[in-house]
């Protein structure tokens, strides 16, 4: 039987089948025009990589729009033309006929509100029938982790919206914690501080590229291309590494502060588990270099970053296709029942 397991992020939307693995990986982005329509429907021009190329180029009549804040619908007629263009993108006719099964996730801190529009939505995109999990335990479950086992663990997802924290055992949650500061307050706090200090305007995906491009090459620097404020000409700019870190560190700081609070919520045998475990770390935002050191420094506990940290929620979804025992156990984790 046909199934997917998808993830519909504020940064990138992942679709894995269920024996096939990835098969869609895009940026959660549309374009669409501005003004006013004849129809009611979102109809987007461009969808995903396509949409997210055009970010910042574009000409008056026509926007960018990122259907999710914070891991949740919040414009519902946005979101569906975003569901529905960008699975019209792996949809062979056959999905039409077959209308496929899916597991979803989204953040655990979803209301039932914005649960319920993710499924209507589902709904119309073809889906035949959609269940919910929690992102923190798909991405668990890609990585390997059971979460039926009587043995907490404790997983961190840093996306591109959203940073989630949460602590489960024995299908139940033991404490969760989500901060709406992650990649999209590192991008922006990158952007700010090559204003603030060197003078220099970047675009968004420029401040975006430069935050990913930290530590590659030699480690050491990096240069960056923008506008001078004062002169309005080009300028190159060679950032240290350091300097990058430096500018990011707060926002590291507060995602480590929200970490240590969900810790103190551990009773201490779950506290042990996951001390003499590890913490697992995923979401795209982990891939920040030095990360992982940054955490243990501020936790004092070992951390152990996912093999594939961009996809592992899919991956856990699609896997949780075979488990209705682990859907209908976070089930009622969520906040505030249907
Ligand atoms: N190498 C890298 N270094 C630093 N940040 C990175 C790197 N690669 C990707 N990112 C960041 O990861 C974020 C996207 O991660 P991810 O796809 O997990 O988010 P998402 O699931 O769409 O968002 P959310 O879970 O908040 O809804 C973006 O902010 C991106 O800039
Ligand atoms: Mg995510």
């Amino acid at each position: 039987m046909s199934g997917f397991g998808i993830d519909l992020g504020t940064a990138n939307t992942v679709v894995c089948h269920r024996r096939r693995g990835v098969v869609l990986d895009e940026p959660s982005v549309m374009v669409v025009p501005t003004g006013p329509t004849r129809s009611r429907h979102v109809r987007p021009l461009l969808v995903g990589r396509e949409a997210r190329e055009m970010m910042g180029r574009l000409p008056a009549d026509l926007t960018t729009v990122r259907p999710l804040h914070d891991g949740v619908i919040v414009d519902l007629e946005a979101a569906r033309g975003f569901v529905i263009g960008i699975i019209g993108k792996l949809a062979t006719p056959a999905w039409q006929r077959v209308r496929p099964r899916a597991v979803i996730g989204v953040p655990a801190g979803a209301t039932a509100l914005e649960r319920r529009a993710l499924l209507e939505v589902a709904d119309e995109a073809g889906i035949r029938r959609a269940d919910l999990i929690p992102e923190p335990i798909a991405g668990a479950v890609g990585c390997g982790i059971d979460p039926m086992e009587p043995r907490a663990h404790m997983v961190v997802d840093i996306g591109g919206g959203t940073s989630e924290i949460t602590a489960f055992c024995y299908g139940g949650v033991l404490s969760h914690r989500t901060s709406r500061i992650a990649g999209d307050e590192m991008t922006l706090a990158l952007y700010r501080y090559l204003r603030s200090e060197h003078q220099l305007a970047v675009g968004e995906l420029t401040a975006e590229a430069l935050k990913c491009r930290v530590g590659e090459d030699d480690g050491l620097s990096t240069v960056a291309q923008g506008m001078d404020l004062a002169s309005g000409r080009p300028r190159l700019l060679t950032l240290e590494a350091g300097e990058v870190m430096d500018a990011l560190r707060p926002t590291a700081d507060t995602i480590v502060a929200a970490l240590a609070g969900a810790v103190d919520d551990l009773p201490p045998q779950s506290a042990d588990d996951v001390l003499s475990d590890g913490l697992t770390v995923f979401g795209g935002s982990s891939l920040l270099s030095g990360f992982d050191k940054l955490l243990e420094a501020g936790l004092g506990f070992p951390v152990r970053m996912a093999e594939r940290p961009l996809t592992c929620v899919a991956e856990g979804a699609a896997l949780c296709l075979d488990d209705p025992a682990v859907v209908e156990a976070y089930e009622g984790t969520f906040v505030g029942a249907f």
